[in-house]
């Protein structure tokens, strides 16, 4: 048996708009899994999405996504991946189970599936109680869980998730990061886009950092955590206000010697350890890192090995 081919291989990706390059020598190799891209406004998340799923052509570089090339094995690919927009594309005038037989009928399935698919997909997102309302009244989460459904009616083999829970109430959220893990159990790979920090940590396997067209740092979560330092050592007063908060390596020596030294200067202070939020990770990265240079004459960044 050949292995799989990788998820995602892509090198030295070009994408303009007019002029402006949105993505800029772009590399990113991806094994199956739920992989997070993380990456503030404007980064080039909704590009790279596009192209991924066939809706927009590249300049330049290789893509391939299941091992198929976007450009040219676009029909094969479209049958094996789902994508999820930021905006849901159900139906607002039809009801939940309208929507989902109607999306099964475009995907192919005949009549008896497609309706069969439909039930299911309610009963698994929770919705069918919700089966006979439209669309259009639904509450924002109950409506994204219905798009994600959609998009889930080809059994797909990898679901692209745009920034899926942007604009969503906590709860809403939890609910559609449950669904995202049961696909993973499943099987099914998960790429999705993400401005939340939390939110990549709590589901991915692999977070890629792209800031400006580039990949800028990758791995797991801890990986990302540890480029900023074992650990953050919070000096408290006694009412729990921060006096200092000291980056080390998080080795004992380190500690102790920091410790050592701030209770030399606050005798009666507190201390806590912490390790490293990836919004420490984010902030270290797109804001100390190589893009804010405002000339953009970016070098490689010595702490942010990505892993292909
Ligand atoms: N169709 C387009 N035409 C021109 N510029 C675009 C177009 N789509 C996106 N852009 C620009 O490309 C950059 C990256 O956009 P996008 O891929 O949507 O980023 P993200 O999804 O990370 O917010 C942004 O500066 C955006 O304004
Ligand atoms: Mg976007």
């Amino acid at each position: 048996m050949t292995a799989p081919p990788p998820l995602l291989e892509i090198r030295g990706l070009r994408k303009s708009y007019g002029t402006r390059p949105v993505l800029d020598g772009l590399d990113l190799v991806l094994p199956p899994g739920i992989h997070a891209l993380l990456g503030p406004n404007g980064a080039g998340k909704t590009t790279l999405i596009k192209i991924l799923s066939t809706l927009l052509p590249h300049d330049g570089g290789t893509v391939r996504v299941l091992g198929l090339d976007p450009r040219r094995d676009r029909r094969r690919l479209q049958g094996l991946l789902s994508l999820t927009g930021q905006f849901a594309a159900v139906d607002g005038a039809l009801t939940c189970t309208e929507n989902l037989e109607m999306i099964g009928r475009l995907f192919g399935l005949p009549g008896s599936l497609a309706r069969t698919r439909a039930a299911e997909q309610l009963e698994r997102f929770e919705l069918t109680r919700a089966r006979s309302t439209r669309a259009a009244t639904l509450s924002g989460g109950m409506r994204r869980k219905l798009d994600i459904a959609a998009g889930l009616l080809s059994r797909p083999r990898l679901v692209i998730l745009d920034e899926p829970t942007t604009g969503l109430d906590t709860r809403s959220r939890q609910v559609l990061w449950e669904e995202i893990r049961g696909l993973a159990a499943e099987g099914t790979s998960v790429l999705l886009t993400t401005q939340y920090l939390e939110e990549a940590d709590a589901l991915a396997e692999q977070v890629h950092v792209l800031d400006r067209g580039r990949i800028v740092a990758g791995g797991t979560t801890q990986e990302l955590k540890a480029l900023v330092g074992g650990a953050v050592v919070r000096i408290l007063d006694q009412d729990g206000a921060v006096l200092e908060e000291l980056a080390t390596t998080g080795t004992a020596p380190d500690l102790a010697a920091r410790l050592a030294e701030a209770a030399h200067r606050f005798p009666t202070a507190t201390a806590s350890i912490h390790r490293p939020t990836l919004d420490d990770v984010f902030l270290h990265l797109t804001e100390a890192g190589p893009s804010a240079d405002p000339d953009g004459a970016a070098t490689a960044p010595s702490v942010a090995p990505v892993r292909v």
